[in-house]
């Protein structure tokens, strides 16, 4: 890694090469500069608060300085430097609000027994899925935890994810979650990219407490809740709330306790099947409600009177070989908002990238593409408490935008398996 300071002090280029776990080589080339003017934008995409909806700017120009917008227009202010856009499409930066990237090892032997016909929770009664991941998370140290996480922190980046919720949920006791966590802010605190923490020591039973799944629920409330909220470190408080994993009862206690302590709920919901967790969120008033595949009518009416926000992942469906796709018509016609995001995890979704996300969103579940870009930006951003930081490209917002080699937004998920992504600008620098 090395640096390179310009005699004006203005201009700071640094190259930096670093090689993937995976060894993969990611060139970045970071120019951090006062001010910055983008130039031949063809055309900008983006939700404008303005009109609460999308709007398609043409022949555009924009201004940055401090990593702020500062002007949008035909013509703007002259700056310290310029990007040519060329003519080329630009769209706020993806916000990623649901993920599950503090693990070790990937889990391809349970993929290939899925192949052969097992099922997820088969594999997880046989004590695979999350508890094969804690067994690893419990032996890695914070260093090599670090490692992991910030090189996948460089792949999201690289696909126009700007800024990324990360859920802690692989170490299940005390030290284990709050390693996790630990490793969540120190990789915020050294990488580009925006990383917003999630508690979820509420993610499965460890096998020290199979037999008694209500003294684990107290180890959360009495021990993990306090000292997570003692050392600040967490935003939200997540809970699988699932046959087989947390029962209603446990997940309002979890969650009221940790709202209590400062932590804002949010919820995996009607994930395999359903259970009721839909109004649950509804009744918890939690931030968002994730997952859906299942939700009945019940559930779609609860969350929509009570403005919880639908996390939608369609990765999982897809990952998991199945067709159930969560209900985005039904949700969409009870007013629901909607958010997306990709649940990147070892076991259910190894999917890090937002464009795809909007491919399966739109080729599954008939999303059509603004409504798309709108729920993985600005209601994505919503659903993390930060629409009105980031998520969409408007004056007095952080400068998080994707370049694209494209022109128009249909070509995003039009072009399922690549992204044609020139330049990610990350609080207005250029990243690559
Ligand atoms: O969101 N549902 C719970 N958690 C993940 C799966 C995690 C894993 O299998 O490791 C999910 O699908
Ligand atoms: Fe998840």
């Amino acid at each position: 890694m090395g640096y390179r300071y310009s005699d004006d002090g203005i201009i700071v280029v640094r190259l930096s090469i670093e090689i993937y776990a995976e060894s993969l080589l990611f060139l970045q080339l970071n120019l951090i500069m006062s001010s910055l003017q983008l130039t031949n934008i063809g055309q900008l995409v983006s939700y404008n608060s303005k009109i609460s909806g999308m709007e398609t700017l043409e022949k555009i120009q924009i201004a940055i300085d401090d990593g702020i917008i500062t002007e949008i227009g035909n013509k703007v202010n002259d700056a310290d430097r310029h990007i040519d856009c060329k003519g080329k499409l630009i769209t706020p930066g993806f916000v990623d609000s649901h993920t599950h990237p503090v693990f070790l090892n990937g889990r391809e032997d349970e993929f290939a027994m899925r192949l052969k016909g097992t099922t997820y929770k088969e594999i997880a009664t046989k004590g695979g899925g999350i508890i094969n991941s804690v067994n690893d998370v419990r032996n890695a140290s914070q260093r090599e935890l670090f490692d992991r996480v910030f090189s996948r922190m460089n792949r999201f980046l690289s696909v126009g994810t700007t800024t990324i919720e990360c859920k802690s949920g692989y170490g299940l006791n005390t030290e284990s979650e709050i390693k996790s966590l630990k490793v969540i802010d120190e990789v915020n605190n050294s990488h580009k990219i925006d990383m917003v923490a999630t508690f979820m020591g509420a993610h499965a039973i460890p096998v020290e407490f199979i037999d008694d799944p209500d003294e684990y629920v107290k180890l959360i409330c009495d021990e993990m809740l306090p000292a997570v909220a003692r050392q600040g470190i967490a935003k939200f408080n997540d809970v699988f709330c699932e046959n087989g994993y947390f029962n209603i009862e446990q997940a309002r206690m979890i969650l009221s306790e940790g709202a209590n302590k400062g932590l804002v709920p949010r919820l995996h919901a009607e994930e395999f099947e359903n259970s009721g967790s839909a109004e649950l969120a509804a009744e918890l008033g939690a931030v968002s409600a994730d997952h859906l595949m299942n939700v009945n009518d019940v559930g779609i009416e609860a969350i929509s009177a009570a403005g919880v926000i639908a996390t939608l992942l369609p990765g999982t469906t897809f990952f998991l070989g199945s067709s159930n796709y969560a209900p985005y018509k039904r949700l969409e016609n009870a007013g629901v908002n909607i958010a997306l995001a990709t649940d990147y995890n070892p076991g259910s979704c190894y999917i890090h990238s937002m464009p795809f996300i909007i491919a399966l969103a739109c080729i599954f579940m008939k999303m059509d593409v603004m409504s798309a870009l709108k729920a993985a930006t600005f209601m994505s951003a919503k659903s993390l408490q930060l629409e009105d930081k980031i998520g969409s490209i408007e004056v007095g917002k952080q400068a998080d935008m994707v370049i694209w080699d494209l022109e128009r937004i249909v070509q995003i998920p039009y072009n399922v398996s690549n992204h044609p992504i020139r330049n990610v600008i990350k609080s207005g620098e250029l990243i690559f």
